[in-house]
């Protein structure tokens, strides 16, 4: 199973102080040399921390696949458009959610979601579609036009007992079936972690997963000691 690192948080974390620094575009290319199949980057309407800036410079600089994850508004799709990721993944969005919220409802926006499928597709973008886990949500996806389907695998990661967890994880597997059956490609993200991500990656039919947040939440505490070293050397190196 692959792994496409989301490097959204990266940028919160620079735009926590409006600066140029952590560099979302660095931590893509760490992230690709360290084996990650391509890189994710969430451009969302208030621009909160991925820039158009930076999926301009990502798409000079990943060498995988860059996936663009986006709400398919008029304004976001002339973006999409005119840089040309290799793959959109459309995403509902709502403005004050802390994090992309269940799955789009394809059966609710067939229209819209047609049209920005049959666009993207004409570009040449791979169009993936975020999806609950859903066999309806599936086949509505194939419908129209869909290339990929991205199962959200957050209500699996958030369940609090065993049982609510093994239950959701059936209904992620069979929705990964069901796409396969129907001639998609399965992807899963959402709420992965180190310690939820073993029976996902036991799933044949997904054949990528989409980590962020534990992913940089992981990687900001596995670079602390280098960095307080470094910082001490410089205090240390002063007469
Ligand atoms: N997939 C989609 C569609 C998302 O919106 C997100 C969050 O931006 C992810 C995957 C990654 O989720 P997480 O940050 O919880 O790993």
């Amino acid at each position: 199973m692959r792994l496409s690192v989301n490097v959204d948080h990266v940028a919160t974390i620079r735009q926590a102080r409006m600066t140029d620094e952590p560099d979302p575009v660095w931590a893509a290319v760490q992230a690709e040399l360290a084996g990650a199949c391509g890189i994710t980057v969430h451009l969302r309407g208030d621009r909160r921390h991925i820039q158009d800036r930076d999926v301009r410079t990502l798409r000079e600089t990943v060498v995988g696949v860059l996936n663009l994850e986006m709400r398919a508004t008029p304004e976001l799709m002339e973006v999409a458009l005119d840089i040309g990721p290799d793959m959109a993944t459309l995403v509902p969005e709502g403005e004050r959610e802390l994090t992309t919220q269940g799955g789009l409802d394809v059966i609710a926006e067939e229209a819209e979601l047609r049209e920005a499928i049959a666009k993207l597709k004409a570009a040449g973008i791979t169009v993936s579609l975020f999806i609950d886990p859903d066999v309806v949500q599936v086949g509505r996806a194939k419908a129209v036009g869909a290339d990929i389907v991205e199962i959200h695998t957050g209500i699996f990661a958030d369940a609090e007992t065993p049982e609510d967890a093994q239950r959701e994880f059936e209904k992620v597997r069979v929705a990964a079936i069901a796409a396969i059956e129907m001639g998609l490609r399965a992807h899963g993200g959402h709420g992965l972690t180190y310690r939820n991500i073993h029976p996902i990656a036991g799933v044949d039919e997904i054949e990528e997963v989409s980590v962020g947040h534990s992913v940089v939440a992981r990687s900001v505490l596995v670079g602390m000691d280098l960095a307080v070293r470094e910082m001490v050397a410089l205090l240390e190196g002063v007469e």
